[in-house]
């Protein structure tokens, strides 16, 4: 029997069956109140009204969910699905009624999806499920793991991605990848043996170094390389997109990496965290950034098989409390590009563009020392423009040539020589516990031993 506070509002609606927006406020207070063979009652009849209403259709299948009638749930669910792929909350149903049914690959994805669109959907004791239903351990196999599930890239959410790059895609950088492996790839495929060692498995791994030298294809493609998914997120994207909310957007993502673990969960301009404390109310920063670390620490969740990295141009403004063990204890410096890997650069630009015969990357390499890969991708970008002009003259298309690539290098200047140049004074007088002795290694003002 409907409670009282509810007559009224079911006498009205008898009166005009026809209000929808009545209709859909009093079926949800109805399963509040769970009361779902009502609420089933009232949404099936509003559908004789209004027969393709996704509301409706959303509300007859949770309070089929709820009086467990699965079946007829997921018809309803994927009806709408059909006809609004863009709902949210049908791909959160989705999820949950795939979970119900033992199906935790697809949940996730649903689950996934339904965030991608609203991440106000996030809930955390679903994502718990989800993440106890999935593999506790990333397989310590090779790159054609068959294990590997063949559906993911729906789950593009946020920048959620399973990257098809590995360390092989990455060119040269043979020490910044074997600090990778060493501090985070082997950690997590032998846990017990570091834990042997009194070595946690925890922590993060912060890239930093000059822009466009690298970072963030690094991450992604350590994610590429573990088999792991990728989510990436940009710091001030959540402490602007959701103002105010920051804290709990900050929870919903590690709880969705949780869920997709194995996942690399990568902070992009990770120190926008600092800088965007100063524009906000000093106590809402501090909010915000407690908030990080705690998650970083996995107070409230374990972040088993989540790998988290982070990169940042400007590490000296990162807060101390983000570099205490177990958190961002791990820091790599990504320099910029070595002969190797900008050829392997240049490859992958020119990669499907009319090239005559005398190009050679490799070449074009030795000759751009200090050049990022930013920079290489506006050498190539000149060396297109120049055979486009001569091609326009020509009146047919004419391949790009080695003097081209050659001619473009004279333009470009270094675009890591400013980021230096601010390192190098940090490295000098503010160097606490050698933080930044790769940068004076680097720069040739110590030797490699530590001289
Ligand atoms: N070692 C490498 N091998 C192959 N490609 C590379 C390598 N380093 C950089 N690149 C190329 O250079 C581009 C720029 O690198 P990326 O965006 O990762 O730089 P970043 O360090 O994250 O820069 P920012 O600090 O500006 O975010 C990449 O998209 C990639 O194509
Ligand atoms: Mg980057």
């Amino acid at each position: 029997m409907p409670d009282a506070t509810l007559q009224p509002l079911l006498d009205a609606l008898k009166f005009s069956p026809d209000n929808l927006p009545l209709r859909l406020h009093v079926g949800g207070l109805l399963r509040q109140a769970g009361q779902h063979p009502q609420a089933e009652e009232l949404y099936r009849e509003g559908l004789r009204h209004h027969p393709t209403d996704p509301g409706l259709q959303l509300g007859l299948a949770e309070a089929y969910l709820a009086l467990s009638k699965v079946s007829a749930a997921f018809v309803v669910v994927e009806e709408v699905l059909a006809n609004h792929d863009d709902l949210g909350p049908a791909h959160l149903l989705h999820a949950r009624l795939l979970h119900a049914t033992q199906q935790p690959e697809a949940a996730r994805d649903a689950y996934a999806q339904a965030l991608r669109l609203d991440v106000g959907l996030a809930d955390p004791t679903l994502a718990q499920e989800l993440q106890a239903s999935a593999p506790r351990r990333v397989p310590a196999s090779g790159p054609n793991n068959p294990n590997e599930p063949k559906n993911f890239d729906q789950a593009s959410i946020l920048g959620l991605e399973k990257p098809r790059i590995n360390f092989a895609e990455v060119g040269g950088m043979e020490a910044v990848k074997d600090e990778i492996r060493l501090k985070i790839i082997h950690p997590l495929h032998f846990p017990d043996l570091y834990k042997a060692y009194g070595k946690a498995s925890g922590g993060g791994l912060l890239l930093y170094g000059p822009p466009g030298c690298g970072k963030t294809y690094l991450a992604r493609a350590t994610a590429g390389e573990v088999q792991a998914s990728f989510l990436s997120v940009g710091i001030a994207e959540i402490l602007d997109m959701w103002l105010g909310n920051s804290e709990k957007n900050l929870h919903q993502l590690f709880e969705l990496a949780r869920a997709q673990a194995p996942c690399v969960l990568f902070f992009d301009e990770v120190d926008a965290l600092a800088a965007n404390r100063h524009d906000l109310r000093q106590s809402a920063g501090r909010t915000v950034i407690n908030q990080f670390l705690e998650e970083l620490d996995g107070v409230s969740a374990s972040n088993e098989g989540v790998l988290i990295m982070a990169a940042t141009n400007a590490p000296w403004h990162l807060d101390p409390a983000f570099r205490r063990p177990g958190r961002f204890d791990k820091i790599v410096l990504v320099t910029p590009p070595d002969e190797a890997a900008r050829a392997s650069i240049l490859e992958i630009l020119l990669k499907g563009k009319p090239l005559a015969p005398s190009v050679n990357p490799a070449a074009v390499a030795a000759r751009t020392a200090g050049l990022s890969g930013a920079d290489l991708k506006a050498v190539v970008d000149g060396a297109v423009d120049t055979r486009l002009r001569e091609s326009m003259r020509a009146g047919r298309p004419l391949p790009i040539e080695q003097s081209d690539l050659l001619g473009a290098t004279q333009q470009v200047k270094p675009s890591t020589k400013e980021w230096f140049a601010t390192a190098r004074n940090y490295a000098l007088y503010s160097n606490e516990g050698g933080l930044y002795d790769d940068i004076l290694t680097y720069l040739g003002v110590k030797k490699p031993d530590g001289k």
